[in-house]
């Protein structure tokens, strides 16, 4: 059975990893994963045929390696872990984007059981790349209560800077205890990158700490130091973080930071742009990407959401069918440019006809596509997005394309006129008012459409003999 698998595996693999040149001429890859949700409670609750704790009382069935009603069995997590090692096994680095802990109510979590999750998954990660720099940001489910992050020190980023201190360097470790976000040169040697992680927690919507703050933690006052910093020094900066700005583009006018932080983050990226190579970002557990727009209109530069490990549907009302493939990435780059882009993914349904998780057994992860592949551009820069959302927005069997992967190819249903104009608004407009006119516009051209076809098919109509 293994052999077996594994060839498959391979199989699936080659002709996409013989695409990837190797790190040559400062060029390299890294790992990109994200929400990995850990349900400790899976494998009993399933056992004693209960629902799971972080599917809220939904049953459905839950095989060995998961469930699209459940967050992440430690089996899904070594099988992503080895999967991982076979694809790429010596990355220059990996970026880890946060959000460890079960989607259950704070009553069934506490400080302690959220620092040994993420101890548990941290362990998984150090034995999986031993010796790796691992870039990790803190996700909104990485606190107790959930997204109450404060914008000063506190026991919990203590508590994690010491669990994730071998991947910290010492200018890190002080920054980290004091807000969860650091700044560091890329280890590649000869490259002028530098990592720049963010606690964008501090932004979001739920959080009630910093609500009326204006700079919680002094974070944008140290990512403009940052930057300008960088841009004196000529170093690329990637900038990363867990909740992103702007909208959600599987819910109509859903957005996680607030207002005032949206625009401050937005104005940031404007400004400092040039040294900004590209944006690293996790949350939303659907593969997709946002363009940032110059002032005259010009595409300046990209953030790339990472499809989550976990394949929890979510329970946000107003989101259809929001499960997805259990996902994670390699990142080709180049100092100044995201070369490609290739991601894998698991398919769960097929994972659990498979016999149970055994030591040695592990389900085969494909190759699901790469971003120049798929799209037919020469490289992940923001003019290359540019011509990507052309694409997606002008053919439909980009959309479609698109579309299947913003899933992991979960959900294969048809992207129709609404799941149209809500992916492409939000991939076009990170800006608050901006979407909203997006949103309008776009539906009232779609409308009107809709009019003049009925127009059109009357006419028709009365212009066929009966
Ligand atoms: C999680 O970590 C604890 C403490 O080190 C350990 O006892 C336990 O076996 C770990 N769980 C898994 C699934 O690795
Ligand atoms: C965090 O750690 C620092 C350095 O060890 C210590 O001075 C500080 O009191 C700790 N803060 C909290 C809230 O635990
Ligand atoms: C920016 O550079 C100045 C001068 O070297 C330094 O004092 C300051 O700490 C740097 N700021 C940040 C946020 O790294
Ligand atoms: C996933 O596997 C199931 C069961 O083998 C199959 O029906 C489905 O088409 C597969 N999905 C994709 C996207 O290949
Ligand atoms: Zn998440
Ligand atoms: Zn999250």
């Amino acid at each position: 059975m293994q052999p077996l698998a594994q060839s498959v595996a391979l199989l699936l693999l080659c002709p996409l990893a013989a695409a990837l040149p190797g790190a040559r001429g400062g060029r390299g890859r890294f790992w990109h994963l994200t929400d990995l949700h850990w349900d400790p409670g899976y494998e009993a609750a399933a056992a004693a045929g209960r629902p799971c704790p972080s599917g809220s009382a939904r049953s459905g069935p839950a095989g060995p390696w998961g469930s699209y009603l459940c967050d992440a069995p430690w089996a899904l997590l070594r099988s992503a872990a080895r999967a991982m090692r076979d694809i790429l096994p010596a990355p220059d680095f990996v970026l880890w984007t946060g959000d460890d802990t079960p989607h259950v109510p704070n009553e069934q979590l506490g400080e302690e059981k959220v620092l040994n999750i993420i101890a548990n998954l941290t362990s998984l990660i150090k034995e999986t790349f031993p010796g790796t720099k691992v870039y990790a940001a803190m996700g909104n489910h990485d606190f107790h209560p959930k997204n109450q992050f404060p914008g000063k020190e506190h026991r919990i980023y203590n508590q994690t800077a010491e669990l994730w201190r071998p991947w910290l360097s010492d200018a890190s470790l002080p920054l980290f205890r004091a807000g969860a976000f650091y700044s560091e040169k890329l280890p590649s040697p000869g490259t002028r990158g530098r990592m720049v992680v963010l606690n964008t927690n501090l932004y979001y919507d739920q959080n009630d700490e910093t609500a009326a703050e204006e700079d919680p933690g002094g974070q944008f006052q140290w990512l403009e130091e940052t930057l300008t910093n960088a841009s004196r020094a000529d170093e690329m900066v990637y900038l990363v973080g867990h909740v992103p700005p702007g909208f959600f583009e599987k819910k109509r006018g859903k957005a996680w930071f607030r207002r005032g932080f949206n625009e401050r983050y937005l104005g940031i990226v404007q400004r400092h742009h040039r040294v900004i190579a590209a944006q690293f970002f996790g949350h939303h557990h659907t593969d997709s990407f946002r363009m940032f727009y110059s002032d005259t209109g010009s595409p300046i530069n990209v953030m790339f959401l990472a499809p989550g490990v976990t394949p929890w549907k979510t329970t946000l009302p107003g989101v259809n069918n929001g499960a997805n493939n259990p996902g994670i990435r390699v990142i080709d780059y180049d100092p100044d440019t995201l070369q490609d882009m290739v991601t894998y993914y698991l398919n769960l349904t097929r994972a659990n006809t498979m016999a149970s998780p055994g030591e040695a057994e592990f389900p085969a992860w494909e190759a699901e596509y790469s971003l120049t592949g798929a799209f037919q551009v020469p490289d992940g820069s923001a003019r290359s997005m540019q011509t990507v959302l052309e694409r997606i927005s002008g053919d439909p069997h980009y959309l479609q394309s698109y579309y299947e992967f913003n899933s992991a190819r979960y959900d294969l249903a048809l992207c129709k006129q609404e799941c149209r104009v809500d992916h492409l608004c939000a991939i076009r407009e990170v800006d608050f008012t901006k979407y909203d006119e997006c949103v309008k516009t776009s539906s009232a051209a779609s409308a009107a459409s809709g009019v003049w076809l009925l127009v059109f098919c009357v006419f028709l109509g009365l212009l066929s003999p009966q």
